[in-house]
């Protein structure tokens, strides 16, 4: 039986630095799998080389058995391979449900041509409506974007995500620059996503990230240093020395 999802040998240069250096990694259904390292050590490269915003230099990624290394970004989402930005892409002027509602219609294929009319169409709405209930912001969804705090900025592309059908969901750093008071709506939501669904999430924050990872992969300068359970990951010497100077005490790794 092939993985839902195996990254195989995955390479990438920039100016002659290797950023992702022989990247091997796979996922199962329902996995919750962390992936962390140093400032710089290639995390969101491996995720733009996995979703094909990236051209690798080398290695193959496959999903569902497929070859999709060459595909188009679109094209795999439509197959179920669907990502978080680490910095939010939300219209400020428009609502959460209107958000959700382009996700919904992109996914369907009718972007443009039903924009303005999506609120007759009952089904999509119910949809809309049952993804916002499902991230918290149901309450929310008629204000605009400027007017939500960020860390309900940041569930909203989730549930945007979400809308996408994912197989694999992969999260860039979900958390970030959401005021502590506020993570744990972001845990709340990531811990009701549905259990057959493989999660990757990159994140700094190492109690939520050995709260959320039943898996935790080491990434440093490029290369998997480290994968296995996550608690083993702090008795590891490599990880432990990768972190050195960023972060003296390894149980603070990130
Ligand atoms: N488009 C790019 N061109 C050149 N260098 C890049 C590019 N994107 C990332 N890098 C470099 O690749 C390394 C890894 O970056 P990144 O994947 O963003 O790391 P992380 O997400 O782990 O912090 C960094 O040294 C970064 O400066
Ligand atoms: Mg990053």
């Amino acid at each position: 039986m092939s993985n839902l999802f195996a990254v195989s040998n995955l390479a990438k240069n920039f100016g002659g630095l290797a950023v992702t250096n022989d990247v091997s990694l796979s996922m199962e259904p329902g996995d919750r799998l962390a992936l962390i390292g140093p400032n710089g050590a290639g995390k969101t490269t491996f995720i733009n080389l996995v979703t094909g915003n990236l051209a690798p230099d080398g290695g193959r990624v496959m999903l569902g058995g497929e070859d999709v290394t060459r595909l188009k970004p679109a094209e795999r989402v439509r197959r179920g391979l669907v990502r978080s930005f680490q910095v939010t892409r939300l219209f400020h002027d428009m609502t959460p449900e209107e958000h959700v509602a382009l996700a919904v219609l992109q996914r369907d294929g009718h972007a443009g041509r039903m924009f303005g009319h999506y609120s007759s169409r009952a089904a999509v709405m119910k949809e809309v409506g049952s993804l916002l209930d499902q991230l918290g912001l149901l309450a929310l969804r008629h204000l605009k974007v400027r007017e939500i705090a960020y860390g309900q900025q940041r569930l909203l592309e989730i549930a945007m995500a979400m809308a996408l059908k994912p197989k694999v969901l992969l999260l860039d750093e979900p958390a970030a620059g959401v005021p502590q008071s506020e993570t744990e709506r972001i845990e709340a939501a990531l811990a009701s996503l549905p259990a057959n669904l493989a999660i990757l999430m990159i994140d700094h924050d190492m109690d939520l990230v050995f709260r959320f990872a039943k898996r935790v992969v080491v990434l440093a300068a490029g290369t998997v240093i480290f994968d296995g359970l996550p608690t083993d990951v702090t008795q590891d010497s490599r990880v432990r020395e990768a972190y050195l100077g960023s972060y003296a005490d390894a149980g603070r790794v990130a």
